[in-house]
C-alpha cells in the first residue's frame, strides 16, 4: 500500500508586485494551484515541493513552511499553544533562534515580548533553551490576534546568487532582473542586449535561464539542517536539474559607457559560470548595432539623481527612443523608468508592464509597442 505524504502549506516571499509572475514561475517548475497574495505565492506539496521552489525559483526572496497558526489575546496563551506545534519537524534542540516578528492589529502589539514568548515556547518544545541570534529562522505575523508562524527553508536570501562580488551603483536585484525577462515573454531562445549593462544582472540572468541552469543549483538551503531533511529527493532534483542544462542557443549582450562596469559585469559572469555565453563591451548605447535581425533590447538607465540634472534624463530617454525606433526597430525593447518620470517618454508610445518597488523608488517596467511592418 502507498504511504501518503504529508503535505505542508508554504509561502514564497516576493518583492511587492512580483506575486503573479513568481506564482506563474512555480506552476511551471511543476507546483500545483500556486496562489498568489499579496507579498508572495502561496502553495503545498510535501517536501519535495518545498524543495523545487528553492531550487527552481528565480523570483522568489525566500520559502517559508507555514508550521501553525493559533489565536492568541494574552501571552500565556500564546505560549501553550505555540508550544503544542509541530517545531521538531524544522527546528533541532540546539537551533539557535532568530525571531522575527510583526504585529497589526492584535492586542499583543509589542513585537519583543511577542517573540520572546515564542522563543521561550519552541524552545520548551524542542527541549532546549537556546535562544538569541542564530540561524534558524521563525517568522511570526500577529493579526487581528491571530498568531501565524512559519520557518524559514532558504536560509540565505534568494537572490544573492553568490555571482556578484564585484560592486557597480546601482545593480538590480537578480530576482528582478529575472522577473523582468520572465514578464516580457523572454525564454532564452531569442538574442539579448542590455544596452546599460552595469555589472551585467540582466545578460548573466538569461544566461542562467537560457541554459536552464536552476539558480540555487550549488548552495545550501536552511532545510538541509532540518531533522526531516531528504538528501536523497534533493540529490534526484539535482540530477534531473543537471539533465536539462544545454548551451545557450542565442547571442546574449551586455554593453555600458563605463569601463568599469564591464570589467565587473566580465568579472561576475565567471562566477556564475556563463562567461562563454555572454558578450560584454564598454560602448555608448547611442554607437549599439544589433548583433541579429530580432531579439529582445532593454536597460535600466541611471535614475534622476545619478545623471545630474532632470534636463539630462530627457536627452538620455530621447537618445534611447531614437535607438529603439532607429536600427533596433524590429526588436522587442522595453526599458525601467521611475513611475515619477513616465512623462519624459510618454511620447515613445510605451505601455506599461510591470510596477514594483526598487530601493525604494517606485519603477515602471515600459514596452515599446511596436508598430507593425507588412
Ligand atoms: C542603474 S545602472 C544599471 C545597473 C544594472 N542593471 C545592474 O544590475 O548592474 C545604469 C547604467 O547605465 C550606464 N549608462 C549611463 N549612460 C549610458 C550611455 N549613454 N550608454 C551606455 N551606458 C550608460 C551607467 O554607466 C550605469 O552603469
Amino acid at each position: 500500500m502507498a504511504v501518503k505524504q504529508r503535505q505542508d502549506d508554504y509561502f514564497a516571499i516576493t518583492l511587492p508586485g512580483l506575486e503573479e509572475i513568481c506564482a506563474a514561475e512555480l506552476e511551471q517548475i511543476g507546483i500545483a494551484s500556486p496562489r498568489p497574495v499579496p507579498g508572495g505565492v502561496e502553495f503545498s506539496g510535501p517536501l519535495r515541493t518545498l524543495y523545487l521552489a528553492n531550487l527552481w525559483s528565480r523570483t522568489a526572496t525566500r520559502v517559508v513552511v507555514r508550521v501553525g497558526d493559533v489565536a492568541a489575546r494574552d501571552f500565556p496563551a500564546l505560549y501553550r499553544k505555540v508550544v503544542r506545534l509541530p517545531w521538531g519537524r524544522y527546528l533541532r534542540p540546539d537551533d539557535e533562534l532568530d525571531v522575527r516578528v510583526s504585529c497589526q492589529r492584535s492586542r499583543l502589539g509589542h513585537s519583543g515580548r511577542v517573540a520572546e514568548t515564542v522563543s521561550e515556547a519552541v524552545g520548551h518544545a524542542l527541549g532546549t533553551t537556546a535562544t538569541g541570534t542564530g540561524r534558524a529562522r521563525v517568522l511570526v505575523r500577529m493579526e487581528d490576534d491571530r498568531c501565524y508562524l512559519s520557518v524559514d527553508s532558504s536560509g540565505e536570501l534568494l537572490h544573492r546568487r553568490g555571482y556578484r562580488h564585484s560592486p557597480v551603483a546601482a545593480p538590480l536585484r537578480e530576482t528582478l532582473a529575472a522577473a523582468i525577462l520572465m514578464t516580457l515573454g523572454w525564454r532564452g531562445e531569442s538574442p539579448l542586449v542590455d544596452a546599460m549593462a552595469g555589472s551585467g544582472t540582466f545578460v548573466i540572468e538569461a544566461a542562467l535561464i537560457a541554459c536552464r541552469r536552476p539558480p540555487g543549483r550549488n548552495r545550501r538551503f536552511a532545510f538541509m539542517d532540518w531533522p526531516g531533511y531528504r538528501s536523497g529527493v534533493w540529490n534526484l532534483l539535482l540530477q534531473d536539474a543537471d539533465r536539462q542544462q544545454r548551451a545557450v542557443p542565442c547571442v546574449l549582450q551586455g554593453s555600458d559607457i563605463d569601463d568599469k562596469a564591464i570589467v565587473a559585469a566580465i568579472d561576475n559572469a565567471k562566477r556564475a559560470g556563463v562567461a562563454d555565453f555572454v558578450n560584454f563591451t564598454a560602448q555608448p548605447m547611442q554607437q549599439l548595432q544589433p548583433p541579429a535581425d530580432s531579439g529582445l533590447i532593454l536597460c535600466n538607465p541611471p535614475y534622476g539623481e545619478r545623471i545630474g540634472t532632470k534636463s539630462g534624463l530627457s536627452e538620455l530617454y530621447r537618445e534611447l527612443g531614437e535607438l529603439y525606433t532607429g536600427s533596433f526597430a524590429q526588436w522587442q525593447s522595453a526599458m525601467l523608468c521611475p513611475c515619477s518620470e513616465i512623462d519624459r517618454v510618454a511620447d515613445l508610445n510605451w505601455h506599461n508592464r510591470l510596477v514594483f518597488s526598487n530601493g525604494g523608488v517606485k519603477v515602471a517596467l515600459l514596452e515599446r509597442t511596436r508598430v507593425e511592418t507588412t
